[in-house]
């Protein structure tokens, strides 16, 4: 029996059969994989008894693997994250909408995730699909968001490090190599060609050149769009299933619920292109009118300059 995909949610989702992942991947059922997962955006593949070797050869077959700055991995393999968590080691920063690593120029197309310890109850992963939650906007909004821009950013990393001279210092340095970066709020996947709303409730943080009161309010619509029950689906986990979601139409959500009980999942990631949205919006359509006055500066008289005193505060204390 060769590769198959079963549908097993209303917009996202299919069990793929008839392939064993402890042997290596034939071509044809890696072009399967691929093409499998742009269409159906969540592929579960059950029972799969595999070793993290084997898992990380098995997202080698779509790509290079990337390295997260910031997730807890197996040592000296950067590329195998692993999330061991149990009740010294509570669960931390997954619980919140998200696609994986936006804040990078170019973010993975896809992740996997192979369940290795699952709790009694509890524990699952909330997909929503991305593409059919823009679908689902009014086609004012659409048109609204259309060529707008959004910046990301690593925020939810800088709770990892403490409020000492040494930590602050190495926190500019991880500031200086992960930028705040933009991407379109609306992409377009390069495979299916299906428009995706791409800002997420973790890593975006603002939409380019927008008023912060209209950016912030937009925004909460935006995110609000992964929360309706149509566009998910819920993942609930055996050991030994893995999991492979199509992050550039994809964002997840993993429940935290399980905690004090144990979990350990297995994830690699897998780099991915810059993303590419719709013709951009004319950044003067976006600003609010009074900053837009002929001829009026919009930033008034402000300009930066450094301050003496401030930087003798921030210098650390003489022995
Ligand atoms: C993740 O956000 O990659 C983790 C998902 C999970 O633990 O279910």
């Amino acid at each position: 029996m060769g590769i198959s995909f079963r549908r097993v949610g209303a917009n996202l989702a299919a069990e793929v059969e008839g392939i064993d992942l402890a042997a290596p991947l034939p071509d044809a059922d890696r072009d399967a994989i691929r093409d499998g997962l742009a269409e159906h955006q969540l592929l579960i593949f059950r029972d799969q008894v595999i070793s993290s070797d084997r898992l990380m050869e098995f997202g080698r077959s779509f790509g290079e693997l990337s390295v997260h700055p910031f997730a807890p991995h197996v040592e000296d393999t950067p590329a195998l994250i692993r999330f061991e968590n149990d009740a010294e080691t509570p669960p931390f920063g997954t619980d919140v909408w998200h696609s994986d690593e936006t804040f990078r120029a170019a973010p993975p197309m896809a992740t996997a995730l192979c369940a290795k310890v699952v709790p009694e109850v509890g524990g699952d992963t909330v997909f929503a699909s991305m593409s059919t939650a823009y679908e689902g906007l009014s086609e004012r909004l659409r048109a609204l968001i259309d060529g707008l821009q959004a910046v990301h950013d690593i925020k939810p990393f800088k709770a990892i490090f403490e409020d000492t001279p040494e930590d602050r210092s190495e926190l500019q340095k991880f500031e200086a190599i992960y930028p705040p970066m933009t991407h379109p709020v609306v992409r377009v996947h390069p495979v299916t060609g299906r428009r995706v709303l791409f800002v997420n409730p973790q890593f975006t943080i603002r939409i380019k050149d927008m008023d912060e009161r209209e950016s912030a309010s937009l925004l909460d619509t935006l995110f609000h769009q992964a929360l309706i029950p149509e566009y998910q689906y819920r993942l609930h986990w055996r050991p030994h299933t893995l999991a492979m979601w199509d992050n550039r139409s994809v964002q997840h959500y993993a429940v935290h619920d399980y905690w004090p009980q144990a979990r350990i999942m297995d994830r690699v990631t897998i780099k991915g292109t810059r993303p590419v949205g719709l013709e951009a919006a004319d950044p003067a359509t976006v600003k609010r009118p009074k900053t837009l006055i002929t001829g009026a500066v919009s930033h008034g008289a402000h300009k930066p300059h450094l301050v003496e005193d401030d930087i003798r505060e921030d210098a650390p204390a003489a022995e």
